[in-house]
């Protein structure tokens, strides 16, 4: 048993557990189309959305995101990718190998965009798609949204944003805020095991993907075969695609249950309760939270400044070794700079926050610290 308090996998409930562990069925039993719909319901909830092209990946959230980009983009295409941490790097990567067109912006982690940047980038480099990460984990910060997906509409250019380390903790809207594709994981808030990744598409993005000259790089990821598999494409019959990986949909379904059975808006608010109480821990311990304005932080995931004269690697293994629990440095362009918490689903409770709270405050005490 290891306390996962890093930024997910988080700790998966023994309801969700107990689901995976059900007898397997065949990935084409008219039950498994039961439950894939009952998936699908269940993250067009999640997501607020009424998009019928609503999904699962066979996948962690990666697999989503290539299936994004390789389904929307078409090589020689413009992609404009926002970057202030690692996703928007990872996106730009992968519309790069399909033989996209990449413009980048980029900030510092921690940093986020204004409308203003974003339209004129958007004007500058007339994108198909923009890219936007809601919730940067490897930064902590959750961007602002809305406006966004108008400024897109205005020309012509899709909306995708990752909210795999933020969705259930923190509002979207994807029919409201005019996203045109959204996706998530299964590990974060929604507390299923790591291998599944919620997507959704609109009709603007449909009208995209369903109309190209090339066909998309990767068999497994497109969308005509996957809307067929799931049954989103009005066809009587559904075709072998590929064999999805049945627990990790029991899994999935029961963790959006629990998200449906609880509310978004009581998540959201939960989320924001604890991440308000380990932040005042965090600041008695005498520690800095990375991202100064408290209205950009990710309630799902609390980035703080390595403190002075310690080694941040030190104190991570201190915690494991005499807690058995998991707080993570940084990632991507983050590394160096941030130690990370993550609270999120089953996992945010402020009991967890004072455990959390207890084993930084004994590793602080007991790791060396240099002079500097
Ligand atoms: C993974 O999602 C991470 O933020 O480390």
């Amino acid at each position: 048993m290891r306390y996962l308090f890093g930024p997910g996998p988080s700790n998966v409930p023994p309801r969700i557990l107990a689901a995976g562990s059900k007898p397997i069925i065949g990935h084409m039993h008219p039950e498994m189309y039961e439950i894939m719909n009952d998936i699908k319901r269940g993250i067009q909830y999640a997501f607020q959305t009424e998009n019928n092209m609503t999904i699962a990946m066979s996948g962690s959230g990666h697999a989503a995101m290539e299936c994004a980009v390789f389904n929307t983009v078409e090589p020689g295409e413009s992609v404009l990718v926002a970057i202030n941490g690692i996703w928007g790097e990872r996106v730009a990567e992968i519309a790069e190998r399909m033989g996209a067109n990449v413009h980048r912006m980029v900030k510092t982690p921690g940093g986020y965009f204004t409308n203003n940047e974003i339209t004129q980038a958007i004007e500058k480099h007339k994108p198909v798609l923009f890219f936007l990460t809601h919730g940067e984990s490897s930064a902590g910060l959750c961007h602002p949204i809305d406006g966004i997906g108008d400024i897109c509409r205005k020309h012509n250019c899709l909306f995708l944003v990752d909210t795999v380390a933020s969705l259930g903790a923190a509002p979207i809207f994807m029919d409201k805020q005019n996203i045109d594709i959204l996706y998530t994981g299964s590990q974060k808030a929604l507390n299923a095991p790591p291998g599944t990744a919620p997507i959704s598409f609109n009709d603007r993005a449909c009208h995209k993907m369903f109309n190209r000259k090339t066909k998309p790089v990767s068999y497994l990821f497109d969308m005509t075969h996957l809307s067929n598999y799931w049954g989103c494409d009005g066809q009587p019959a559904r075709i072998y695609h590929h064999t999805g990986p049945v627990s990790g949909f029991f899994g999935l379904r029961e963790g959006l249950a629990i998200l449906v059975e609880k509310g978004l808006e009581e998540s959201w608010k939960k989320h924001k309760e604890v991440a308000s109480y380990l932040y005042r821990g965090l600041e008695d311990l005498g520690l800095k939270l990375f991202v100064p304005e408290r209205d950009l932080r990710l309630p799902s995931v609390t980035t703080i400044a390595i403190p002075n004269g310690y080694d941040w690697r030190e104190l991570l293994m201190y915690i494991m070794k005499h807690h058995q629990m998991e707080m993570t440095g940084g990632l991507g362009p983050s590394i160096g700079k941030v130690m990370r918490i993550g609270l999120m689903g089953y996992n945010c409770e402020k009991t967890n926050a004072d455990m959390a709270l207890h084993a930084l405050a004994d590793a602080l005490k007991n790791c060396k610290k240099s002079k500097a």
